[in-house]
């Protein structure tokens, strides 16, 4: 198992190079602009979502390289699909709850409704799936049990919006609920990953998905006659071999003196590209990211011939997101006081967890990466247990009911003398 110590994002080049406005030219923004407003006239949501969601990505980010958890550990997850699942789940939330998800997935609720939220996801989820790019899929489900009613216009958002599919499930039946979700996820994701859920709390009466795939060819491929083994130095004292890629080739490059980082761009036979990020100091890279780096390094970057070497790999990693998400200040919807009202009137519900896997893996052909985040939704149950300890001081009354004589009255200050 290689333990990488090489940071590796996919980015669309579409939302990357055309997003950071404060860096682009007047023509640039024009072109943005019109691309947009030729669809429809909600461009401006769809710029703010989406230039929120790339935030998203970076905070995410440090808040899982800063978890014990992950400490000498690999880290690979998608943004996009955490950001659509809490958006998704969000469209339910009211209240303090609501405002939460908002402020935690980077929504600034005196530009954007959930509406305008919703709407954004619909053209940025219409585009990932675009038919003519065959290699990227990104979608919704919920699963629902066949029990529970959830407001239909609820529902209906999540359609309309998030295009997701419905299913209608037994959650008391857990092993079959849990292979239903399973099987729709490994389907989904071409069978990458094929066990999000493990297990499901019995209360669940809702189940909502995310699921991204991406799958690319290099417009070089590397030559495989050319791969051989080499070491890779996980740390200081660590070593471990690696079936080492190479080509030598005229690639796009760019060296960051700020944070002494080469960056090296290898695009797909898309429109998507795989950016590689090579540090002197990982800590230094980690804490500086930021959407303007992106947006620098892809306008910036030279094209010069290099002899480059990439490691051939498959990573897969899994999370539970409750603790990030706590901290970055999604807290009440974990417990009694979430306020899901927008999924269901009557019953008081709550997010049990949140779970996150992704895997990637890059050949010299390509890479494919693919991820989903899952979402249980429980009925929070009314067996909830109120407390009342008489440990100090308090009144008695001794009564006759029918009568209500006081037999006996009296104050109990110390109840051992
Ligand atoms: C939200 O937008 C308003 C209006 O542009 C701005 O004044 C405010 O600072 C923004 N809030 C955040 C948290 O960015
Ligand atoms: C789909 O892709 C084609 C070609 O890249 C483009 O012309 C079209 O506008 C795209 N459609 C959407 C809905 O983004
Ligand atoms: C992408 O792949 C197709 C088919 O494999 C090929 O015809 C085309 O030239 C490639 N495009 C680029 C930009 O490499
Ligand atoms: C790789 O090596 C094999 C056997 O030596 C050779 O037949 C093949 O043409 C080589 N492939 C490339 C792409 O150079
Ligand atoms: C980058 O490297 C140079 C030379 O080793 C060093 O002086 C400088 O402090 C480094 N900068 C950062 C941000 O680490």
């Amino acid at each position: 198992m290689m333990r990488a110590a090489l940071c590796i994002w996919i980015v669309s080049a579409v939302i990357c190079v055309g997003r950071g406005h404060h860096h682009l030219g007047h023509a640039e923004v024009k072109d943005q602009v019109d691309q947009d407003t030729a669809l429809d006239g909600s461009a401006d949501s769809v710029s703010q979502v989406s230039s929120a969601n790339k935030e998203f990505a970076h905070r995410l980010y440090r808040k899982l390289a800063a978890h014990a958890d992950t400490q000498g550990k690999n880290i690979f997850f998608s943004p996009v699909s955490v950001s659509v699942a809490l958006a998704a789940l969000s469209v339910g939330a009211r209240g303090e709850t609501h405002r939460q998800l908002f402020s935690g997935l980077g929504f600034n609720s005196s530009l954007l409704t959930q509406t305008d939220v919703d709407q954004a996801f619909h053209t940025l989820l219409e585009r990932a799936n675009n038919a003519s790019k065959e290699d990227a899929s990104e979608g919704t489900a919920v699963f629902v049990d066949s029990r529970f009613k959830p407001r239909p216009e609820f529902l209906e958002t999540l359609k309309q919006s998030y295009f997701s599919d419905g299913f209608n499930v037994d959650f008391t039946k857990t092993a079959d609920s849990v292979k239903a979700i399973n099987e729709y996820v490994d389907e989904k994701t071409h069978g990458k990953i094929d066990k999000l859920v493990e297990d499901l709390d019995p209360s669940t009466v809702m189940y909502l998905i995310s699921y991204i795939y991406y799958k690319g060819k290099w417009a070089s491929p590397f030559d495989p006659n050319l791969t051989k083994e080499d070491m890779f130095m996980v740390d200081d004292k660590t070593k471990v071999p690696v079936q080492m890629m190479n080509m030598e080739k005229l690639v796009d490059t760019y060296y960051d003196q700020a944070i002494n980082t080469s960056v090296l761009h290898l695009p797909f036979n898309s429109s998507y590209s795989m950016l590689l990020l090579l540090p002197d100091d990982m800590a230094t890279l980690e804490n500086a990211i930021c959407p303007n780096h992106i947006t620098k390094w892809l306008k910036w970057m030279k094209s010069r011939i290099y002899d480059i070497y990439v490691p051939k790999f498959s990573i897969k990693s899994s999370y539970t997101l409750n603790d990030v998400l706590t901290e970055m200040g999604v807290t009440d919807m974990f417990g009694d006081r979430a306020d899901l009202s927008g999924i269901s009137e009557g019953q008081k519900l709550a997010v049990s967890n949140v779970v996150h896997q992704a895997t990637l893996d890059v050949d010299e052909a390509g890479a494919t990466a693919a991820a989903a985040t899952g979402i249980g939704i429980t009925l929070l149950s009314f067996r909830h247990v109120p407390v009342l300890k008489f440990n100090q001081p308090f009144m008695v009354v001794i009564t006759e009911r029918s009568t209500e004589n006081v037999l006996f009255m009296g104050k109990i200050i110390n109840p051992t003398i």
